[in-house]
């Protein structure tokens, strides 16, 4: 597995939105590359390589940076710091941070969502923090908002961010029906027998060879074969879609895959279960993996939630659960919900009117909401 192709997915989900993202703003994308300094390995992306396959040709500067988290990761975090090249109003005049971060179809082994939420999120706040003196405006996608709504909930981000978009919000999955939740329920039961060689990607790559081949083939509306995975998406095109299915989407880490069954499992947002009250109590001091505490997300910090009517992996019924926590808390003025009828979860970030339907909401609410 090429560390290198999951960046590559990465930044395709942060260019579809910051390509369309309205202008006083400098964007940062960043994903889990890939490597432990601690076990050596040395595949790095080669510098530049996002930026140029991905950025710059489209005209914008775009520059590399690497993140190091405290459980000793590098990220990998593109930055774009202004407006296209050339462009009359694009000069360098002191922009406004703002973060996004992808969602589940990438990664490496031995970690859960924890990790990303406990390391990578508030090593990346701290770098973008200390680079631009500014708080950040955050945009989180899928797994992008989990992780968020977790480390706000146990007091990380929260004196460095100024707001935060959630699009196809994931927090509870009691219902998600995407063929990624049977994946993961089966996780589960391979866990419970021992099953050591139950492998997610032997189950989800054919699915992407298959999808890989047809959309080679000309005149194929290949983006259909997304549906089982992420609901019928309205709005996607070829152009926006052969990119993201060629950089062949690499399914996460077994953790967590297994962590992503358990959710669903026991119809709450909590840290990783160990399997035992032992591995847990050495690891949390108690005999269960722990519930993260929604409501301890900030009130007064502006929200943008939108999610879409047909979207599987964030299910409708699942982001009402999630609204019920966060509504009786939130300040009502800091919190917009957007409901989107034709959308499903790809729509969010590669929805050929994404830019009108979504983005310049967010835009605007990051407008409207400087001052957290
Ligand atoms: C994964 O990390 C855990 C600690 O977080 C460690 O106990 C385990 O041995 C690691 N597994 C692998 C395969 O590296
Ligand atoms: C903070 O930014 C300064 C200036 O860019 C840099 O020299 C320094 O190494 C940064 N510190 C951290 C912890 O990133
Ligand atoms: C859809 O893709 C085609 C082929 O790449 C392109 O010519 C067309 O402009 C795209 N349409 C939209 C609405 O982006
Ligand atoms: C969760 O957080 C809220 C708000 O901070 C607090 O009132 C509540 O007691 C917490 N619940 C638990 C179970 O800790």
């Amino acid at each position: 597995m090429a560390p290198q192709s999951m960046s590559r997915l990465a930044s395709i989900y942060s260019f579809c939105v910051l390509g369309l993202m309205v202008m006083p703003h400098q964007i940062y994308g960043s994903s889990r590359g890939s490597l432990a300094l601690t076990s050596g390995i040395s595949d790095h992306p080669p510098a530049d390589g996002i930026c140029a396959a991905l950025v710059t040709i489209h005209g914008y500067k775009c520059q590399e940076h690497e993140v190091v988290t405290e459980d000793g990761y590098i990220l990998s975090v593109q930055r774009i710091p202004g407006g296209r090249v050339g462009v009359a109003g694009n000069g360098d005049t002191k922009r406004q941070p703002v973060l996004i971060q992808h969602g589940v179809l990438v990664g490496y082994w031995n970690w859960s969502w924890d990790e990303l939420a406990k390391f990578d999120l508030p090593a990346v706040f701290d770098y973008v923090y200390n680079e631009t003196g500014q708080k950040i405006h955050y945009v989180g996608h899928s797994q992008g908002t989990l992780i968020a709504m977790a480390a706000l909930s146990e007091g990380l981000l929260v004196e460095k961010i100024k707001s935060a978009a959630l699009l196809s919000p994931v927090a509870y999955l009691n219902t998600v029906t995407s063929i990624l939740g049977v994946v993961c329920r089966e996780a589960i039961v391979a866990n419970l027998f021992g099953d050591s060689a139950f492998d997610p990607k032997g189950q989800l790559l054919p699915f992407f060879n298959i999808a890989r081949t047809l959309c080679d083939a000309p005149g194929i509306d290949c983006y259909g074969l997304l549906a089982p995975l992420t609901g019928p998406n309205c709005c996607l095109n070829v152009s926006t879609f052969h990119p993201f299915i060629r950089n062949e989407p690499q399914p996460t880490s077994m953790m967590n895959i297994r962590h992503c069954g358990q959710s669903i499992h026991e119809k709450v947002v909590a840290k990783y279960d160990y399997g035992s009250s032992e591995a847990n109590t050495a690891r949390y001091g108690e005999a269960k993996a722990p519930a993260y505490n929604l409501s301890n997300i900030p009130k007064n910090l502006p929200l943008f939630l939108s999610y879409g009517a047909l979207d599987t992996l964030s299910d409708v019924r699942d982001v009402n659960l999630l609204l019920g926590i966060l509504k009786p808390n939130h300040d009502v003025d800091k919190l917009t919900i957007q409901y989107i009828n034709n959308y499903a979860h790809m729509d969010f970030i590669m929805g050929v009117n994404a830019k009108d339907v979504v983005y310049s909401q967010v835009s605007s609410f990051f407008k409207n909401h400087t001052g957290f």
